[in-house]
């Protein structure tokens, strides 16, 4: 792989131990990959923040780095609130683990803001080649931005944040981006405007991980964002194209794209319907991936004047919710909680329900796992109206 003379010396040491390593692991991922040269990026999103998932062990090795990021650089959601870990149940014990962890990287220089939603804070454009880790982030910079970032690990996002580049290789090219299989919905103008979710659920299983490019749906960036994180979720759709919506698939068609060859996957909306409906749950919670600020807007107007009798949980990045505070206060007003940093799967806190209402295809299929619960999926109306019902 080629290298630059400032890479090289950072290899050889020039630039300290942990700069070294940095370059090492990355020149390592290059040639297993085989990446002709590295590519410059313009932010870094870094998995692993959660005491839940690195333990002890990931904290050490945070702590034993000694440098700085060279790009803008957040974090993936982490296991609970700054503020209001106690409201939320959460052990004393993990909240100063976790607390270790946030601090271990702030030392680095990284933007303490903790979500699976960079988007909304406005450090990516179309074409910008990052090293994003969060699977539904990586999926909405590539697909609804056009930008270009493989899933990265969370060393290796780290790595590149550190390094300010990243193998080109995979998703950074051009020519590896292409549509690899057609989906058409059939029953289309049936699908509910909060269905997309459900509909990714279902196309993830489908596709695996191959590049599908959908016809029949004219789905909003929301919708977008719901499609692409339950098709990661259920399948490892790093990149999606949906006709004359998303960004690249105006340039596959003007430059002549012809996907006629392709396999096509037909999927019917009555078969994305049928998840829908089901027993009664003890608790609801939304916002997988980190609702925006046109989401908060929406709980907000379903549940103004209201009053919560179970458990409603609403989840956002911090700026977001700093954004529309007029929103959040609203949601609030009802007895729901907003919380930053966190999220229904990767708090230890939602373990403590038998059965949780989502709005999302990725927490349909990620809550029985990650929180020991029955998951049951409704439009963003059914789970309010879940969350106000004594039944
Ligand atoms: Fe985000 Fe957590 Fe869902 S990280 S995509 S809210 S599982």
């Amino acid at each position: 792989m080629y290298l630059e003379a400032e890479d090289e010396k950072i290899l050889a040491g020039e630039y300290g131990e942990t700069r070294r390593k940095m370059m090492e692991i990355l020149v390592a991922l290059g040639k297993v990959f085989g990446a002709e040269k590295m590519v410059p990026i313009t932010s870094a999103q870094v998995a692993g923040a959660s005491y839940k998932t690195i333990g002890e062990w990931g904290l050490e090795w945070i702590r034993s780095l000694d440098a700085r990021v060279a790009v803008p650089t957040v974090l993936n959601p982490i296991g609970m609130s700054r503020e209001g870990w106690r409201e939320m149940g959460i052990d004393e014990d993990f909240a100063a683990k976790q607390l270790e962890v946030i601090d271990a990287y702030r030392r680095l220089g990284i933007k303490l803001e903790c979500t699976c939603t960079p988007y909304y804070l406005n450090i990516t454009r179309y074409g910008d080649h990052l090293a994003w880790s969060e699977s539904s982030a990586v999926s909405y910079a590539n697909s609804v931005i056009g930008a270009r970032t493989n899933r990265e690990g969370g060393p290796s996002a780290l790595a590149a944040a550190i390094i300010g580049k990243t193998p080109y290789y995979g998703l950074h090219v051009w020519e590896n981006r292409m549509p690899q299989v057609i989906i058409e919905v059939e029953g289309a103008d049936a699908l509910h405007p909060d269905q997309y979710g459900a509909l990714g659920y279902i196309a993830g299983k489908e596709v695996g991980n191959r590049i599908p490019l959908f016809r029949g749906i004219r789905p909003n960036r929301d919708q977008l964002k719901a499609l692409g994180a339950a098709m990661a979720a259920t399948g490892a759709v790093a990149l999606y194209h949906v006709e004359g919506i998303t960004p690249e698939s105006r340039v596959l068609s003007e430059r002549g794209g012809d996907f006629s060859a392709l396999e096509t996957i037909a999927i019917s909306v009555s078969d994305v319907q049928a998840l829908y409906g089901g027993d009664p749950v003890d608790a609801v919670a939304i916002g997988c991936p980190h609702c925006s600020e046109d989401e908060l807007d929406a709980i907000a107007s379903l549940l103004k004047g209201k009053k919560v009798v179970k458990p409603l949980f609403v989840f956002a990045a911090r700026g977001v919710m700093e954004a529309n505070r007029a929103a959040v206060a609203t949601i609030e007003k009802s007895g729901a909680r907003v919380w930053a940093d966190t999220c229904m799967v990767v708090s230890p806190a939602m373990e403590r329900f038998d059965a949780i209402m989502v709005n999302s295809g990725k927490a349909l299929a990620y809550v029985p796992n990650m929180c020991g619960a029955r998951s049951r999926i409704g439009t963003l109306e059914e789970c309010i109206a879940e969350a106000v019902s004594k039944t």
